[in-house]
């Protein structure tokens, strides 16, 4: 750890929340924030003195070149700090952010070839034609090679601290059940029974759909019987290690030194996911840091009064009465998103409990897309 790191000083907002942890994750419904969040708090924290890395997935575009990170990279990559200083977030001694964009499908191979006993074993599964389509079908949906990614990053222990973006699933917790959901996959019944060399596969491949696999093969030259074979019997030598392999992932999501972040948007919904989410990482024991409401919009017209403020711009700010006008519906139009917020915002916090903390973060005029727009949303997690 850097020497900087144990010193942070007053911890203030997610700095507190972060204190000694070594692995945080960012959860929370899809388009929520979760992406912009994890790259804020990361480089908050690299202002600490913290050498952190952020595992990000599938940032927009500009954001990613912000970043500097490219399409291909699987692997951290040191991120230029002068924007940050320049922005007004200069990294403290020791302080360094790193930023990888996850390639499922990449760490899934690399989790291959790290099982697989020997070179040939590996070249076999990763050349075969049935793994390559179920890899690309088990890295699509990303949670587990998320993990896993994190997993393998941690155990490097070259970072203080990994902040984890979570992929845009439907349902926030499809994260949490990803390393059960792999177990039961390679655990089920059916594909052990696929597995057995006595099992229905092998029989299967023996019988009928040998036949209809042989005539293809005369027919196409496509090989499938024997990559089918060879692909269970290869798989069948990996099982003991994805099995250990989940159990790792499980147990550093339930390590003391990692925190859940819970990332939520204002709307209705998100809300009452975000409140649901937290009551199922409570069920499962896993550590909760807080939440963190993004986009909240702010009230600008408060109490006033629409037709005073319309004759207030006309006077003092010399607009037109149709422009006034236009002005004041747009602060009204505000106003009431910004009561429907406080109203959802109360909710959570309300159900949450008073243990939990929030953050706000305000709705920014433009999206966030490069260090200028992080260090602003920065500014509101780390605000005292
Ligand atoms: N506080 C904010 N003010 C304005 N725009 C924001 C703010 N936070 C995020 N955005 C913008 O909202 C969009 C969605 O943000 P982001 O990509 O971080 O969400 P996400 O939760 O990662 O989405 P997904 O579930 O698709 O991965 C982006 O265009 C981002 O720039
Ligand atoms: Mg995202």
């Amino acid at each position: 750890m850097s020497a900087a790191a144990g010193a942070a000083g007053a911890a203030a907002g997610v700095a507190g929340w972060l204190d000694g942890v070594r692995v945080c994750i960012c959860g929370g419904s899809g388009g929520v924030g979760k992406t912009t969040t994890s790259a804020a708090v990361a480089a908050g924290m690299a202002a600490r003195g913290l050498k952190v890395c952020v595992v990000t997935i599938d940032p927009a575009q500009r954001l990613a070149d912000a970043l500097g990170l490219d399409a291909l990279g699987n692997a951290p990559h040191r991120v230029d700090p002068a924007p940050f200083a320049a922005a007004g977030l200069a990294f403290a001694d020791g302080g360094e952010l790193w930023a990888l964009q996850l390639d499922a499908k990449r760490t899934f191979d690399e989790l291959i070839e790290r099982l697989a006993p020997d070179a040939r074993t590996r070249e076999e599964i990763l050349s075969n034609r049935i793994y390559r389509e179920l890899s690309g079908a088990v890295a699509g949906s990303q949670e587990f090679t998320a993990i896993a990614k994190l997993h393998d990053l941690a155990a490097t222990g070259e970072f203080d601290l990994l902040v984890l973006d979570t992929p845009p699933s439907r349902n926030a917790l499809d994260f949490l059940d990803a390393p059960d959901r792999l177990t039961q996959f390679f655990e089920g019944r059916a594909l052990q029974a696929l597995l057995r060399p006595s099992g229905f596969g092998m029989k299967l491949l023996g019988r009928t759909s040998g036949f209809a696999l042989g005539a293809l093969k005369r027919v196409t030259g496509v090989d499938l019987l024997t990559d089918l074979s060879a692909f269970f019997r290869l798989l069948g030598g990996l099982l003991e290690g994805f099995r250990a392999r989940a159990e790792q992932v499980e147990t550093l999501l339930r390590d003391p030194r990692t925190r859940f972040l819970l990332v939520t948007s204002p709307e209705r919904e998100p809300i009452d996911e975000a409140i649901y989410f937290h009551r199922k990482l409570k069920a499962a024991r896993m550590a909760f840091g807080g939440g963190i409401v993004n986009r909240v919009h702010s009230d600008q017209l408060g109490d006033a009064d629409p037709g005073e403020l319309i004759a207030r711009l006309v006077a003092e700010a010399g607009l037109s009465k149709a422009l006034a006008t236009r002005v004041a519906e747009c602060f009204a139009d505000e106003h009431a998103l910004a009561r429907r917020d406080r109203d959802n915002v109360a909710h959570l916090a309300e159900r949450l409990g008073t243990s939990v903390p929030l953050l706000l973060v305000p709705h920014l005029d433009d999206d966030v897309h490069d260090a200028d727009g992080l260090v602003a949303v920065g500014a509101h997690l780390f605000a005292a």
